[in-house]
């Protein structure tokens, strides 16, 4: 900052669509901002390694650089955006930013799931901030609600609609009765995927975003690879229609629930009851359910990718890090919403032992004794049968039979499962999507 003329000069490292954004905020909204903050947010430099991704951009000369490790080690830059991605060169130049003292916003949720104790090992060591709002949720003040909003709750629980190529895709399917690799075609077109979508799909953006959510939310370390993972690559017009007939939407959930002594962490396509508000989160759109003992149910809803809305969130981070920084106040909100020294270790409950209900879809040959199998290998296991349903027969003989469970543990589930798949009745993988419905009892 300089003295007197009150100023914030920023670095931005990453000029792609969220970098664009920015720039476009910081430049059109300068006066609103600087109204807010009490000094001016100046764009000092930004990098990229593409320089035709300035041109679009109306730069100031000498604004624009390839060499991103320049403005990183900048001594007249103290506040460095990274919006790069991936965990290789971001990671370095975040580390060298913070190693300087420089504060650092970041939406590289990846990085923070998997190298969140480096980083701000570094930010503590160094004596700036790291900021990474536009990591979860996009727009939505998702860490900022649960961070301090909800400083006087125990948060019970939280649900997310996080990824908003999965959230696309599957309303597409719900909508259309189009196939999941035609969904995903049109959401990749739309720009909403990551450079892998693999990531979006399989659900581990998700899981790094959840990761994010859980330690700020329960006050514990959290290592995102005990998180259980299913993505939504097998979910079928045909799941969707099912669970449309017995009112439920199929969404890809992240649910995190504070059971004290363990936290229940889980990302998987879920089927909510239609009347669940999450139920009406559509297309890109993201959206989440906070629950506090204090505040009871709150939902956030809005976009949680793309240009603006992201950029809106890192432009937050940056208005908190001027107010700090102004205030002489850094490092008044703990970065996890908790001091660190009490900060725990709450373990993740390992996915067999998690209990909830489940939508079982089997292919099985039409004929007498079959369902007497299936509901005697569910029985075997002590799960509870709420309802069979046969859905027709298909040209090759088989037949879709399709159960509801009572509550069961995931274990015995997937015990049943296996053994059901091994029947000579039965052809190809059964099906197996849980269901969280507050409404149905045990
Ligand atoms: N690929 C992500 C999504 C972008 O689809 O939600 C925002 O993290």
């Amino acid at each position: 900052m300089k003295s007197g003329k009150k100023e914030i000069s920023v670095g931005l490292l990453g000029c792609g669509t969220v970098g664009s954004g920015v720039v476009k905020i910081l430049a059109g909204r300068g006066e609103l901002i600087r109204a807010r903050v009490g000094a001016a947010i100046r764009l000092a430099k930004v990098a990229d390694l593409r320089p035709e991704a300035a041109a679009a951009l109306d730069l100031a000369e000498g604004v624009f650089t390839t060499d991103a490790f320049s403005v990183a080690r900048d001594p007249a830059i103290p506040v460095v955006v990274e919006l790069i991605g991936g965990e290789g060169a971001a990671r370095k130049l975040i580390l060298e930013a913070l190693a300087l003292g420089k504060s650092v916003v970041t939406a590289n949720k990846a990085l923070i799931a998997s190298h969140g104790d480096e980083l701000f090992k570094a930010a503590a060591e160094g004596g700036g901030e790291l900021f990474f709002e536009p990591a979860v949720g996009g727009a939505m003040p998702v860490i900022k609600t649960l961070r301090e909003s909800m400083a006087g709750n125990r948060v019970e629980s939280v649900f997310g609609i996080l990824n908003g190529t999965c959230n696309y895709i599957l309303t597409r399917m719900t909508r259309e009765g189009i196939s999941y690799a035609t969904a995903l075609a049109e959401a990749k077109d739309r720009g909403y995927a990551e450079a892998d979508p693999t990531l979006d799909v399989s659900g581990m953006d998700t899981v790094h975003k959840l990761a994010i959510v859980i330690a700020i939310a329960f006050g514990t370390r959290v290592s995102y690879g005990d998180i259980f993972v299913e993505g939504i690559e097998r979910i079928t017009p045909l799941d969707i229609a099912i669970a449309r007939e017995f009112g439920y939407r199929i969404k890809l959930l992240a649910i995190a629930k504070n059971l004290g002594d363990r936290v229940e962490g889980r990302v998987h396509p879920t089927m909510i009851p239609k009347s669940d508000l999450m139920a009406a989160v559509n297309g890109a759109m993201n959206a989440v359910k906070i629950v506090g003992d204090a505040a009871g149910e709150m939902v956030l809803y809005g976009p949680g990718a793309g240009m603006m809305p992201t950029a809106s969130a890192v432009v937050s981070d940056l208005v908190d890090i001027a107010r700090n920084s102004l205030s002489g106040a850094k490092k008044r909100v703990p970065v996890f919403a908790f001091q660190p020294r009490n900060i725990g270790s709450i373990p993740i409950l390992p996915a067999g032992e998690v209990e909830t209900r489940y939508y079982m879809r089997f292919a099985a040959a039409d004929r007498p004794g079959v369902l007497s199998k299936i509901s005697g290998a569910l029985g075997h296991h002590g799960i509870s049968i709420q309802s069979v349903h046969q859905k027709g027969r298909k040209s090759d003989g088989a037949v879709p039979i399709v159960l509801l469970t009572h509550t069961a543990g995931e274990s015995k589930v997937r015990a049943a499962l296996a053994e059901i798949a091994d029947l000579d009745v039965i052809s190809g993988a059964p099906v197996l999507i849980r269901i969280e419905d507050p409404n149905e009892s045990a």
